[in-house]
């Protein structure tokens, strides 16, 4: 059944592949951004994917006026958020920025849905909010603790909803906890650009693989793993956007309120990301210094994920580590050649 969906965040790195996904799907999606951090430069080409023109509302979540202007106008079935800020140092050096801009712009927004009625809403979770897990695969109620401000946000804001499906049973609500989205849309027109350096490994690596950098720092080889580094469940963007699909339709035929992690269920070390960007890149050796560990990082961070495919039916297409590298390099490469691609 087609749904009209509001689709906060959707201009950015996820939401825009999920934005393609739902039209393409047979929905109508209405971004609502602020364009904090991306750009409209994106939004022709998600009409391009799309196959059709998309409303955007260039606003911020935490706007009551402007979004109940926007739920009076249009009649919505349900919302995706992925609207909020995302850098776990930022996070730690301006933690009042990203308290308001998450967790009370998200309340605004949840006050704004309820007064209009529209109580089907998935959310943007983070697997930072299990912080350094005792024990891996990571089943969705294993203890939550998360380690910095960004992950106390999604925290909070799984808390909050939690509450909100208590008070109203009208309220349906999906968290999903993403894993580590990565790669980009398999026709190399949109992905993520980073603004200034990478924090995370996947844009990281493929930038020095094209020369864009000069070498790969790796944070730490002396974890318990097999091979000393980090292991992580990495989740190829498209996949990730078609959970949020799974999602409404779960919900749209009545599916009870859920938590779902949303990853492969099971994870790739930085030396194997290093080897397979090598490889994609037609052998090229990759310069990599071995640095201390990055404060914070878990050794390793894998999902328990049979729930997700139980529960929405959910089938990943992606679930390969060299198609993911393949399309991020793709996606560097174009964004070398034509700059003016960037998302954000
Ligand atoms: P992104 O920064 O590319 O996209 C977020 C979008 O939200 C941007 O377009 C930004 O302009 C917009 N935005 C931010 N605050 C807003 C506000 N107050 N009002 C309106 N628009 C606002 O990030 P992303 O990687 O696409 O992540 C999407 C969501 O998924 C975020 O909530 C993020 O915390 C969550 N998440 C991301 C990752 C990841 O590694 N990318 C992992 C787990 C969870
Ligand atoms: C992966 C591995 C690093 C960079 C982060 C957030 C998390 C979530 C996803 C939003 C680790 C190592 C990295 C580098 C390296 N975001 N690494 N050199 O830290 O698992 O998760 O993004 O919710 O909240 O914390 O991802 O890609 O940064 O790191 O060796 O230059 O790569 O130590 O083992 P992380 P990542």
């Amino acid at each position: 059944m087609t749904q009209t969906i509001l689709v906060t965040g959707g201009a950015g790195y996820i939401g825009s592949h999920a934005v393609v996904e739902l039209a393409r799907g047979g929905h109508h999606p209405v971004i609502l951004d602020n364009f904090s951090n991306s750009s409209r430069a994106v939004l022709p080409r998600i009409e391009e994917l799309a196959g059709r023109a998309i409303e955007v509302v260039d606003g911020d979540i935490g706007d009551a006026a402007l979004v109940g202007r926007l739920l009076e106008r249009r009649s919505f079935d349900a919302t995706i958020h992925f609207a909020g800020l995302k850098a776990v140092g930022e996070s730690v050096a301006m933690p009042l920025a990203y308290y308001r801009n998450n967790v009370v712009g998200t309340t605004t927004l949840l006050e704004s849905l309820a007064a209009a009625g529209v109580k089907r809403f998935v959310f943007s979770s983070s697997a930072t909010v299990y912080g350094d897990p005792q024990s891996v695969p990571i089943p969705e109620d294993a203890p939550t603790a998360p380690t910095n401000p960004y992950g106390r946000t999604k925290w909070m804001i799984e808390q909050m909803l939690a509450d909100l499906a208590v008070s109203d049973p009208a309220w349906s609500i999906g968290v999903l906890r993403y894993f580590n989205p990565v790669g980009a849309h398999e026709s190399g027109r949109i992905g993520e650009e980073p603004r200034g350096t990478p924090n995370n490994l996947m844009p990281y690596v493929a930038q020095v693989a094209i020369g864009r950098r000069p070498q790969l720092s790796v944070f730490g080889s002396d974890y318990p793993t097999p091979d000393g580094t980090g292991v992580r469940d990495y989740i190829h963007v498209e996949d990730l956007a078609s959970a949020h699909l799974s999602a409404l339709d779960y919900l749209q035929q009545g599916g009870a309120s859920t938590t779902l992690n949303c990853g492969y269920g099971h994870g790739y070390s930085v030396r194997e990301v290093v080897k397979m960007v090598e490889r994609v890149n037609g052998g090229r050796p990759l310069p990599v210094i071995e640095s201390p560990r990055r404060a914070g990082d878990p050794p390793s961070l894998v999902a328990h994920a049979e729930r997700i495919r139980q529960v929405l039916g959910w089938t990943p297409r992606f679930d390969d580590l060299e198609t993911i590298v393949r399309n991020q390099l793709d996606w560097e490469y174009k964004l070398l050649r034509e700059p003016s691609l960037a998302t954000n």
